[in-house]
């Protein structure tokens, strides 16, 4: 019998409406667009306005889609694994809570906190049960409600950040299209760098760490940067000589979006042409999870079965990624 690959079988995006403008940000922050644009790429982010709202309600409406566009019922799922930094609550997992709201009730699943690497762990794990044979429908989410945890006084970290969320289904392919290779990467002495400090064991939550501003993202941005632009181009080079490619045998590049320039550096170092690299930072920012299945999503129309994708994220962690997949539809 030939290799059971997890295909990516349908793809689907959620952002919420409201659109956080560069101009906008100026009336909250030092800041202006000519500094962000030229120092991050981003023009715009969208921000999930309203109470109540979490990141789950930013993947019910994309996993409904999806299952809409598979013609598949919610039952049908059969495990969620949720890439996310900012689940609705410590516990239960937002992947319990997911599957509530879009009745996956026959689905088991758990949240995977890799920061911004989270949906290339996502999508290396969830593959594993497709791969095994055990398990033939796999949602992978990556979503974030990054608005819940920025400091919109902080200039520094504010203005990079959004709101989304994308979703692939996995499903068993024996044609040899699928995920065909991935690098999972961490080092956990990178922590001081980027993190949240209170909400955690380590700190719970107190009056003194809501005073102290402590339950917000805190990043050391060119530390982060010095990392984040070696190693997402130096682990995406590496899935690509592993597996014998260059850059003309690469269709698309999807960058986790963090930042234009750590965008081009990985443009460098792969030599994969710019038309062929999927980049939306302009408009939606830095949606940690989200960025990458966003990407797919808007991509999806012009991508070919058989094309060969490399995906590759950096985040906090540290920890970094990069997977070969060939598109299966
Ligand atoms: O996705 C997860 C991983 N995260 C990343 O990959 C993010 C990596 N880091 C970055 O993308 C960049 O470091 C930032 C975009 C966060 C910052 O850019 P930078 O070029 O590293 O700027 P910097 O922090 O070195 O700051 C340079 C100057 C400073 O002023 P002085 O000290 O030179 O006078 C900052 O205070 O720019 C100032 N600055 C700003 N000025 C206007 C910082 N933020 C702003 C701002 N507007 N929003």
């Amino acid at each position: 019998m030939s290799k059971i690959h997890a295909a990516i079988t349908a793809v689907n995006g959620y952002v919420p409406d409201y659109v956080l403008t560069n101009k906008e940000l100026e009336t909250m922050v030092d800041t202006n667009d000519e500094w962000i644009t030229t120092r991050t790429g981003i023009k715009e982010r969208r921000i999930l306005k309203g109470e109540g709202l979490a990141t789950s309600d930013l993947a019910a409406p994309a996993v409904k889609g999806l299952l809409k566009k598979r013609g598949i019922s919610a039952e049908e799922i059969e495990v969620i694994v949720f890439c996310t930094s900012t689940p609705d609550m410590p516990f239960p997992a937002t992947a319990n809570i997911l599957a509530d709201k879009v009745g996956a009730i026959n689905a088991w699943g758990y949240d995977l906190n890799a920061a911004c690497s989270g949906f290339i762990f996502g999508l290396a794990t969830g593959a594993s049960f497709i791969e095994s044979g055990r398990y033939k429908k796999v949602l992978v989410v990556g979503a974030d409600k990054m608005s819940s945890i920025v400091n919109y006084e902080d200039r520094a970290t504010c203005i990079i950040f959004g709101d989304g969320c994308g979703v692939v289904l996995l499903e068993p392919d024996t044609e040899g299209n699928g995920i065909i290779d991935s690098i999972c990467k961490s080092d956990g002495s990178g922590r001081e760098f980027l993190h949240q400090k209170a909400g955690g064991s380590l700190k719970p939550a107190s009056h003194e760490t809501v005073d102290n501003k402590e339950h917000f993202a805190y990043q050391e941005g060119k530390t982060v940067f010095k990392f984040a632009v070696t190693n997402m181009a130096d682990v995406a080079a590496e899935v690509m000589e592993r597996n014998n490619l260059t850059a003309d045998d690469i269709q698309w590049l999807v960058p986790h979006q963090a930042n234009k320039r750590i965008i081009d550096a990985t443009i460098a170092r792969t030599g994969v042409p710019p038309e062929r690299v999927m980049v939306n930072i302009e408009r939606y920012g830095n949606t940690t999870n989200g960025t990458i299945p966003l990407c797919l999503w808007e991509w999806e129309s012009k991508l070919k079965k058989g094309d060969n994708l490399i995906l590759a994220a950096f985040g906090g962690g540290f920890t970094w990624g990069s997977i070969y997949l060939k598109w299966a539809y």
